[in-house]
């Protein structure tokens, strides 16, 4: 046999007629649901006997599952998964300035802003019913050290982004992210000693960190470091200050990604020496996975993340199935960077790319998912 997709070979007996189908089905078949039926193969159809049906195909399905396909209202009236602004957060990198914005270069459609502008933005979210932002402050070089100081600064970029959010568009919850590696002048999302992250240094600055975002306003803290006990530290830490009610996030089953390329490029937060993966996980495990969320739920974890998510969609689902509080993932940085590329290569539809992994991140059994589409999505579903 010969097989070739090009338009000069057509494989001989597959288009040989004039209007000739390729073979599909040949001989009796049984099917469930349907009473055995000889189907005649199409390939012996000629143009003249391809409409005598009764000759051909005495074979009627009794159980159709197209019938729940035939138009949009029963597609919509049978659908499992919902996409829906409430459930998604919206991610704001913001830097200093005011009326800035500055596009990244690997993530087209997405802007670094000053806080006079992430407040528009998230005004604009909210009128179109995204439940939440994520803040990621962008800072220059000056404002980093091996201790992310700054991180605990009262009038930091990242809390005066929260207070003024918090004061100019209060309905939405703002999220904010507990790692040093924005603050840190070596990159890491932990104390650097001789090389070696510190898990147990590093608690303390994540617990001051997260106290610091709480006391500006902060609904939810978002502990993205990976280190050890962090959870029970920052809940402890936050109790002991008054924010019981300030919730925790916790990035539980984070991988060592390449994925996260572009955010870096957005913050340039990238490691200055070696890599993540002594803390961040290693792609190749799931049950690890299970172990880092069930540690997080006893430490005082209120939602649980697994990042990135469209690659990781199995973890997905087996956490949700593990746990009882809500699931989040994270369809990160290089996620919305690839889609966005073939999206203006003209290579994929863009719009039905956005909403189909999103679709598939909520059906793998995320409650909320993080998305830099999230904006978009909610303007498609109003
Ligand atoms: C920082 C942090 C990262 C992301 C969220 N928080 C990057 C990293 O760990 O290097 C990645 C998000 C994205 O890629 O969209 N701790």
């Amino acid at each position: 046999m010969e097989l070739s997709f090009g338009p000069r070979r057509i494989p001989a007996g597959v288009l040989g007629g004039r209007r000739r189908l390729p073979t599909l089905v040949a001989g009796s078949v049984g099917f469930l649901g349907t009473q055995p039926a000889t189907l005649c193969s199409i390939h012996e159809m000629s143009e003249s006997r391809v409409i005598e049906a009764s000759q051909c195909a005495t074979h009627n399905p009794v159980i159709r599952p197209r019938r729940n396909r035939v138009s949009p209202a029963v597609r919509g009236l049978v659908r499992e998964t919902e996409l829906s602004a409430d459930h998604l957060i919206l991610p704001i990198f913001v830097v200093e300035g005011s009326g800035v914005e500055v596009e990244v270069n690997s993530m087209p459609g997405v802007s670094r802003w000053s806080v006079d502008r992430a407040v528009e933005l998230a005004k604009e979210a909210r009128d179109h019913g995204v439940a939440a932002v994520a803040v990621f402050p962008a800072l220059t070089e000056g404002f980093k050290d091996p201790f992310a100081k700054e991180a605990t600064n009262p009038n930091g970029l990242m809390q005066r982004c929260v207070s003024a959010l918090k004061k100019d568009v209060p309905e939405v919850a703002v999220i904010t992210d507990v790692a040093m590696d924005p603050y840190s002048s070596d990159g890491h999302d932990g104390v650097v000693v001789d090389g070696e992250i510190v898990n147990d240094a590093t608690l303390p600055i994540l617990a001051a960190m997260a106290v610091s975002q709480a006391q500006a306003g902060a609904d939810i803290v978002a502990p993205s470091d990976m280190m050890d006990g962090r959870v029970g530290a920052i809940r402890a830490a936050l109790d002991a200050e008054g924010f019981t009610s300030v919730g925790i996030l916790a990035y539980s089953a984070k991988y060592a990604s390449a994925y996260y390329g572009p955010f870096r490029e957005a913050l340039d937060s990238a490691p200055k020496a070696g890599d993540k993966k002594t803390y961040q996980m290693d792609p190749a495990n799931a049950r690890e996975a299970l172990r880092e969320v069930k540690l997080d739920v006893a430490e005082g974890a209120d939602m649980v993340m697994i990042k990135p998510a469209g690659p990781y969609l199995d973890v997905v689902r087996q956490v949700r199935d593990a746990v009882d509080v809500p699931v989040a993932a994270y369809q990160v940085s290089g996620e919305y960077a690839m889609i966005q590329a073939v999206a203006q290569n003209g290579w994929m539809d863009g719009p039905s790319l956005m909403t189909e992994s999103v679709t598939s991140i909520r059906r793998a059994g995320a409650d909320v998912v993080l998305t830099y589409f999230a904006l978009e999505i909610a303007k498609q579903l109003r």
